[in-house]
């Protein structure tokens, strides 16, 4: 696995991730399994976990301090972050390689989103630098290219969404997923849309049965009930989504077709339900 340590030689011409942390030993099991896994064994694609506390000073290695001000908690001191984030750097550049875009974890960041991924998926090389205690020193921010947050919560460290954005990203390397398709045709992809619902074996689970025209082998007539579900998950899902969609008459019909089948399997439910309870309370012995 090249997704260790950076003892190694030799130009890139992939793809390649650097990720500064105080806590390497977070990425060694998610860094080694399934697709991630399979990705970090090929020569295109490298992940290398860094310790920042490899670059603070002094016999204790000391990476925090206390916020000047006062406050709660303690700050991540500048100097072993952007010392670590120029020792990566130089690092590529004498191999031959580019100047990583740096990247910092913060709950204050752009919102990560697909867009973001796609954007990220295609630079040649990548620095994230993940946070811990209460946050960066407000300097270190003169260094940083962008900062992303995972979302409106706050978590303990950048080192979960650092794994998350690397999962994100690497997914939409080429030739890393299976299928070339299977990122174009998902929720937040080309489409605008979120996905259609899937179904897969049995044919009939607890009594709810897959869709009959997914079982008709008729491609025409599958690919129109899935855009229509498509549609029909985003409207009531996530609306928002939709602001700009260019919606044309084919895929209004789609959609209120997907309404209409919509309610009559709900129709369809209640009646069943309804005949449940007609049914006779047996007698209690
Ligand atoms: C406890 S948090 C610091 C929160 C900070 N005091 C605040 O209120 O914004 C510690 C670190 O976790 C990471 N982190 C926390 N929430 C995050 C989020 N939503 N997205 C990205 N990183 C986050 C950042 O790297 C941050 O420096």
């Amino acid at each position: 696995m090249n997704a260790s340590s950076p003892e190694h030689s030799g130009e890139h011409t992939g793809f390649e991730c650097h990720v500064l942390t105080l806590f390497p030993e977070f990425f060694t099991s998610p860094l080694e399994v399934s697709i991630l896994g399979r990705a970090l064994n090929r020569d295109d694609v490298r992940v290398e976990v860094h310790n920042i506390r490899d670059h603070a000073e002094g016999r204790h290695k000391i990476t925090d301090d206390n916020p000047y001000g006062g406050g709660a908690g303690m700050v991540m001191k500048p100097e072993p972050v952007v010392r670590c984030m120029e020792a990566v750097e130089q690092d590529c550049v004498q191999r031959g390689g580019t100047k990583p875009h740096r990247v910092a974890l913060t709950p204050a960041g752009a919102p990560f989103n697909q867009a973001a991924a796609e954007r990220l998926s295609k630079l040649p090389s990548l620095t994230l630098v993940c946070g811990r205690y209460e946050g960066f020193d407000e300097r270190v921010m003169d260094y940083i290219d962008e900062e992303l947050s995972l979302g409106d919560f706050v978590l303990t460290g950048g080192e979960p969404a650092a794994l998350t954005i690397l999962d994100a990203v690497i997914r939409l390397r080429p030739g890393v997923l299976g299928n070339a398709m299977s990122s174009v045709d998902e929720s937040f992809g080309e489409s605008g849309l979120l996905e259609y619902p899937q179904y897969t074996r049995p044919v009939s689970f607890r009594g709810a049965e897959v869709p009959p025209i997914l079982r008709s082998g008729d491609h025409g007539r599958v690919a129109k009930w899935r855009r229509g579900q498509a549609l029909l998950r985003t409207v009531q899902r996530r609306p928002e989504l939709l602001e700009d969609f260019p919606w044309s008459p084919q895929d209004r019909k789609l959609l209120q077709a997907a309404q209409q089948e919509q309610q009559a399997l709900n129709c369809h439910q209640e009646i069943d339900l309804g005949s449940n309870d007609e049914r006779p309370v047996e007698e209690e012995s």
